[in-house]
């Protein structure tokens, strides 16, 4: 949610910030800008939309050459998405500049303090007022100037509420200051260059160096130095990491789409997912883990939060770790958790899944839950992020960098280590025998052939995907681990497609949704394996002859040779055989095809939707 990139070095800056908010355009679309410190002043440019409309802008008045500067992407939360609620933001002297990512709560005080004492404001946001708190450290009465990151710890100080702040000024002219509280900003280290961010995609190209900036902490970067202090200004160590994937992952590589690419990717990433989960004597090994077995012994009950696709994948977690560890686990939309009264006691282990680990809901969530003195088990997919430094325990996916906004080979992978997490659960309280996790692992490592097969299969998706592209309502249906995986589906639809689509319990259907079917209306069904799941299967086939009654088009998921559901399906899509539980990695893909190709059909921007970010840093 908004990109934030600032850069100090001997590079033209405004290179290098355009190719960092090319990188972090996922992070917000409504508009985008750039600052750049040359010759004693800042010239700046900014548009709303897409990040194409400044570069055509800056094409037509190129800024003069600098090599200090900063950029953002912005992702609308005070203001609407227009020219002037673009970032950067100046102050009355137009010596410096800030961007923002995130949510000012004091805004209205401090912006009606700030007009009263003359300050003009040119925008709705809340992120002007910043510039001009700043202009108002630089330019103390007494004549003693603290330095731009002086000024920017003063400013923070002040400030309720959530964000990352980047900010130039002319009088600190090699400097980039930054400074967080609950928003992203990593540090990249380069030679004789160094770099600010949201996320070290906008850097990878050049480093691979990098550093974690602490909840409350100002980093300033030099072409030569990185200095980094907490809002007090006393000095603090921060932690180095190498960035452990490479400047193409974050290609389209021939692609049209990103999602196409990370779609065609889940192969490999549910392969990287497994990879050393195994020790020598065939036990679970769990390297990231932080959690000793004593303590896992002793979880009575889980508690998974989660947002989005990845609530989907809690959803589908919740009955692997019931039916393996034979303990009682609960899925919670992480938005809501806090609000819940949730009854936590120090046996309750909490498992938080986020692509990002930048969801400041479920980073809210995973305060709240530590507060309760509850443990937390992080399975995240970007290292060094904040849901994974707060938590206890860490299960990385290793789906390497997802750029689309809809989030597919990640939730294939938090799948499988969700999988991993609840066999090693079961493995340390003794809920299953060496060889029966032997046998799961044993299919998990099957996974990454079965989703490939299903990529080979998907024409006759693309096909009706075409064909219903005119449509405006489908209904996705599911029972067991197919339920999430409809929810899934549905969610999938709305976010690209922007068509009205829902998922249901396919039991739920007599009781309502199914006023909802109409003569033609698309309803896709997710079947489970009629040989492993024999009741279930004969109740869902009953559930899709209802539909088809009443005049439905049915599509229809399921195991490769169904005999008994074929009949009822208008169209089929086959899935290889896997064990039940398991059958969501495979389900899923056809789903995430669906939605993709619909939404190009439609001539929708399949990897920007509207309205949508990636990573969602406001509550
Ligand atoms: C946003 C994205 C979703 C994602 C959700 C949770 O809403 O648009 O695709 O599932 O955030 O993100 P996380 O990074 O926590 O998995």
């Amino acid at each position: 949610m908004c990109g934030i990139v600032g850069y100090a070095g001997g590079r033209q800056a405004l290179e290098v910030v355009l190719e960092g908010l090319a990188r972090l355009e996922y992070r917000g679309y409504d508009s985008a800008g750039i600052a750049v410190l040359a010759g004693g002043k800042i010239s700046w440019a900014k548009r709303a939309g897409k990040l194409g409309n400044l570069q055509s802008a800056l094409a037509e008045v190129p800024p003069p050459a600098g090599t200090v500067g900063l950029g953002h992407t912005r992702w609308a939360t005070h203001g609407a998405p227009t020219d002037p609620n673009a970032h950067p933001h100046t102050d009355c002297s137009g010596r410096l500049a800030v961007v923002h990512n995130g949510i000012i709560e004091n805004f209205a005080d401090l912006r009606r303090d700030l007009l009263a004492r003359g300050h003009v404001m040119t925008s709705e946001t809340d992120t002007e007022l910043v510039a001009h708190l700043l202009e108002d450290e630089m330019e103390q009465a007494d004549g003693a100037r603290p330095s731009l990151a002086g000024a920017m710890r003063a400013v923070c100080r002040r400030l309720d509420g959530t964000f990352t702040l980047v900010a130039v000024d002319v009088r600190d002219p090699d400097v980039v200051v930054g400074a967080r509280r609950n928003s992203p900003l990593v540090v990249g280290r380069g030679n004789g260059e160094n770099f600010l961010a949201s996320d070290v995609a906008a850097f990878i190209a050049f480093t691979k160096e990098a550093a974690e900036i602490g909840q409350d902490q100002v980093a300033e970067i030099r072409a030569d130095r990185v200095t980094v202090t907490d809002f007090d200004g006393a000095p603090v160590r921060v932690r180095d990491f190498t960035i452990d994937w490479d400047a193409d992952a974050a290609e389209k590589s021939g692609f049209k789409w990103f999602m196409t690419k990370e779609i065609a990717e889940q192969p490999r990433a549910v392969a990287d997912a497994l990879i050393g989960r195994v020790d020598r004597d065939g036990r679970i090994a769990l390297d990231e883990m932080r959690l000793d077995d004593e303590a896992l012994r002793a979880v009575d009950r889980v508690v998974v939060l989660a947002c989005g696709t990845a609530y989907h994948a809690g959803l589908i977690a919740k009955h692997a770790i019931e039916h393996w560890c034979k303990i009682g686990c609960e899925v919670q939309l992480a938005s809501e958790f806090r609000y819940s009264d949730p009854i936590l006691t120090r046996s309750t282990l909490v498992i938080a899944i986020s692509q990002s680990g930048e969801t400041l809901d479920t980073l809210m969530a995973v305060r709240h839950a530590r507060e309760q003195h509850s443990r937390v088990l992080a399975v995240c997919n970007v290292k060094g992020s904040s849901i994974p430094r707060e938590s206890d325990a860490v299960v990385y996916t290793h789906a390497g960098p997802e750029i689309a906004v809809a989030s597919t080979k990640a939730f294939l992978t938090q799948l499988v280590s969700c999988y991993v997490v609840a066999l090693y659960l079961a493995q340390v309280q003794g809920t299953l025998y060496a060889s029966e996790i032997a046998e799961v692992l044993g299919h998990l490592r099957r996974m990454p052939d079965a989703v490939e097969q299903v990529l080979g299969l998907m024409e006759p998706v693309r096909r009706i995907a075409r064909e219903l592209a005119g449509e405006r309502c489908v209904l996705f249906l599911g029972r067991h681990v197919g339920y999430p995986v409809a929810l899934e589906g549905a969610l999938k639809l709305k976010e690209l497609a922007y068509m009205h689509a829902e998922g249901f319990a396919a039991g739920e259907l007599k009781h309502g949704p199914i006023a909802l079917i109409e003569p033609g209306l698309p309803v896709v069904v997710v079947v489970p394996s009629p040989g492993d799941m024999p009741v279930l299967h004969d109740k869902i086939v009953s559930n899709i002859q209802e539909v088809r009654a009443r005049g439905a088009r049915t599509i229809v998921l399921a195991e490769r040779g169904d005999a008994k559901v074929a009949p009822y399906a208008d169209t089929m899509i086959e899935l290889p055989p896997v064990p039940p539980l398991l059958q969501p990695v495979v389900a899923t893909v056809p789903l995430q095809v669906f939605a993709c190709e619909l939404a190009d059909a439609r001539g929708h921007d399949v990897d920007q939707p509207r309205n949508l970010a990636k990573s969602v840093t406001v509550e």
